[in-house]
């Protein structure tokens, strides 16, 4: 199969006899696949009970006449008037009581029984009728998840579930320290769904309870997501996935957990300044490919502009182009634009989209239109070839929640440390998968961590990488509490001090940049000279045996001359590179560029991101030009399937792409 170009298509927006115009226009600009159906619940069940399912039959069949696959959304993040008017429990509630109001989307209590009943049964009607249609190759669960409910029924739910996970209440006042504070509680009925500073009186909830809703939050919507998964896998065809388009690095539960009960993830990719950059919009895709440790879908991206940034910012031209195929060098088996057409009214009147209200193509059909055509050209070349990486990099919703409930300075931001880790990979255009701190690292020269939360099973996946020869880059606030959010009682990094040969004796939030000196010049003087350590700093004790590699400079006393990096090596070759300092961007890269080639990582080609950016997906190496264009004479000679040429060097103007393969004469 292909790669597939898509878009969202609503054909309720618009009477019957309008269909085979956007058909036709689709099939010009080269789509090959629409999804709808994932708003349209008022237009499939009008009435409670009463079915409406024929006009999706119609313009599913309107589609596949001319050429097109369908995905089917469920339509459950739009539930009709008549529904929440008739069921106002099903809608959901805020932090401060107050129920949402009909006319948006993702009202839905997401743990209202009532509403999933009536999920299950619209889900069930569209399955029965579409799950043998030889035009629907897919489906997608409702639409975004995002929304949490703090409802009457949460709270007995949450209730509920925190008794299954603990047992007793002696348990939980334990796991949670409920002595301080005098939080005990003596019956489950009476713990609280947690606030924070802005909805509480004056102090947020602990962070245990924090952290535990969270989860249950996670729990709430991988039931909810399961309930309608079930009802169309007993109707769908066995060659009709599942999937859900989640929202890059949105955090508002848990994705891996979710990612469980579908067959590949997707996501949307949105562009709130308008500019693609590569060091950071391509980790979303490293990202959504980690959730399931294959390919995706982009199931949504901006046909140029959206409409509910600050400004917005149409990209130039060409730039759309090379967007969509970055997300193919990453990984993505599809690219949909959202959407095809303008709705006359309704929220998003000004959104990009391939056609006008009146019809025709805009000036971004054509970029999309010679999008398809590359497709066209590359053909079954990329068909089921897989992003091959050799560093991990891990991440954890989990750790990220915790250190959000407690930066301890207020630019911690958890993802912004992770990015840090990244963009020094990305900057030597090294193929990376972002995974979870749970994954099997089998197979990985080089893991990059900060797990903040650690249990046995965390440690053990670590300390078998490095027993095996691995290289880890262990970063800061790593193995700092257990999953109930506890202090552990070692000193960070607790349960990795062994490995890593190194404990934290204190850490600090700085207010402004301290130095760095690099106390040894570290094989082929990759690390040498100085640098800064900025927001955060750690006083690593060495044990022995242990290598110090950096010292901090004079700063607040306590810091001056304490290692503040460390490498440990271990008999089997493995080693731990712990960074003591959220460093600057020069030296985290500097260090982080050290690992990868101690660790024998290689670049996917040897040339700079600021250069071009290349990504390889089986036998194929996708190059990349950003807005100046490239010049790149190529370490090998080639083959080009856009241009069709045979080359050694590349000549790629502002957004352009070549996707080679090399030659062996
Ligand atoms: C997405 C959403 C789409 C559309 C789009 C606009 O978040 O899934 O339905 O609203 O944003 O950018």
């Amino acid at each position: 199969m292909p790669i597939h170009l898509g878009a969202a298509w609503y054909p309720e927006h618009w009477p019957e006899s309008r269909w085979a115009e956007d058909l036709q226009l689709m099939r010009e600009v080269g789509l090959t696949v629409v999804r709808l159906g994932e708003f349209a619940w008022a237009d499939l069940e009008p009435e409670e009970g009463r079915f409406n399912l024929d006009w999706l039959e119609r313009a599913v069949a309107l589609a596949a006449a001319h050429g097109l696959a369908c995905v089917l959304g469920t339509p459950t993040a739009a539930p009709p008037a008549w529904l929440t008017q008739r069921y106002p429990d099903v809608l959901a509630v805020n932090p401060d009581g107050r129920p949402a109001v009909h006319g948006t989307r993702c009202h839905y209590d997401v743990t209202s029984e009532r509403y999933l009943a009536f999920c299950r049964r619209i889900a069930e009607k569209l399955a029965e009728r579409f799950g043998q249609n030889p035009h629907v190759i897919g489906w997608q669960i409702d639409n975004e998840y995002n929304t949490v409910s703090y409802s009457e029924g949460a709270r007995s739910a949450f209730q509920a579930w925190l008794r299954e996970q603990y047992g007793s209440l002696d348990a939980l006042n334990a796991a949670w320290t409920t002595a301080y504070w005098s939080q005990r509680y003596t019956d489950w009925s009476q713990i609280p769904l947690p606030l924070t500073g802005a909805h509480g009186f004056n102090q947020p909830h602990s962070p245990a309870l924090r952290l535990k809703w969270r989860q249950f939050v996670t729990e709430a919507y991988r039931r909810y997501q399961r309930n309608q998964v079930e009802v169309i896998r007993a109707h769908a065809r066995p060659d009709q996935w599942i999937t859900h388009n989640f929202m890059g690095f949105f955090d508002g539960y848990d994705h891996y957990t979710l990612c469980e009960d579908l067959d590949f993830a997707s996501w949307d990719q949105y562009f709130p300044e308008g500019a693609l950059d590569f060091e950071r919009d391509a980790a979303g895709h490293d990202l959504t490919r980690g959730f399931k440790r294959r390919s995706f879908w982009l199931m949504e991206t901006q046909p140029g502009t959206i409409n509910w940034a600050a400004v917005n910012r149409a990209q130039e031209r060409g730039e759309t182009f090379a967007v969509a195929w970055t997300a193919i060098a990453h990984g993505a088996d599809a690219v949909c634009y959202w959407q095809w057409r303008n709705a006359l009214n309704g929220q998003e009147q000004y959104h990009g989209s391939l056609v006008a209200p009146d019809g025709k193509p805009r000036p971004i059909f054509a970029e999309i239109k010679r999008l398809g055509e590359s497709l066209r050209q590359v053909g079954n070349l990329l068909d089921g070839a897989p992003v091959r990486a050799e560093v991990a990099l891990l991440h954890s919703y989990e750790d990220r929640w915790a250190l959000d409930f407690q930066r301890h300075h207020a630019q911690f931001d958890p993802l912004a440390y992770l990015r840090s880790l990244y963009a020094p990979l990305a900057q030597r255009n090294i193929a990376v998968d972002i995974l979870s701190t749970r994954a099997s690292l089998q197979g990985y020269r080089l893991v990059i961590a900060a797990p903040h939360l650690i249990d046995e099973a965390i440690a053990q996946s670590l300390h078998d990488h490095v027993a095996s020869g691995g290289g880890l880059v262990l970063g800061v606030r790593s193995g700092m509490k257990t999953r109930d959010n506890a202090l552990w009682t070692q000193r960070q990094p607790a349960l990795l001090q062994d490995l890593a040969g190194v404990h934290v004796e204190e850490y600090f939030a700085l207010d402004k940049p301290i130095p760095v000196h690099l106390a040894e010049i570290v094989s082929g003087s990759l690390l040498h000279g100085m640098g800064t350590a900025t927001i955060w700093a750690e006083w690593l004790i060495p044990a022995q045996g242990t290598q110090v590699l950096a010292h901090y400079g004079a700063s607040n006393g306590w810091l001056d001359n304490q290692a503040a990096l460390t490498l440990r090596v271990h008999p089997s070759g493995g080693w731990v590179l712990t960074l003591g300092g959220w460093f600057d961007p020069t030296l985290q890269s500097a260090l982080i560029g050290w690992a990868a080639e101690r660790a024998n990582v290689s670049p996917v080609m040897p040339i700079p991101l600021s250069v071009a950016h290349v990504m390889q997906r089986g036998d194929a190496y996708i190059v990349i030009a950003g807005r100046s264009g490239a010049r790149i004479s190529l370490p090998w000679r080639a083959y080009d399937h856009l241009s069709r040429a045979h080359v050694a060097s590349l000549e790629l103007p502002a957004w352009g792409v070549a996707v080679l393969t090399p030659r062996s004469d």
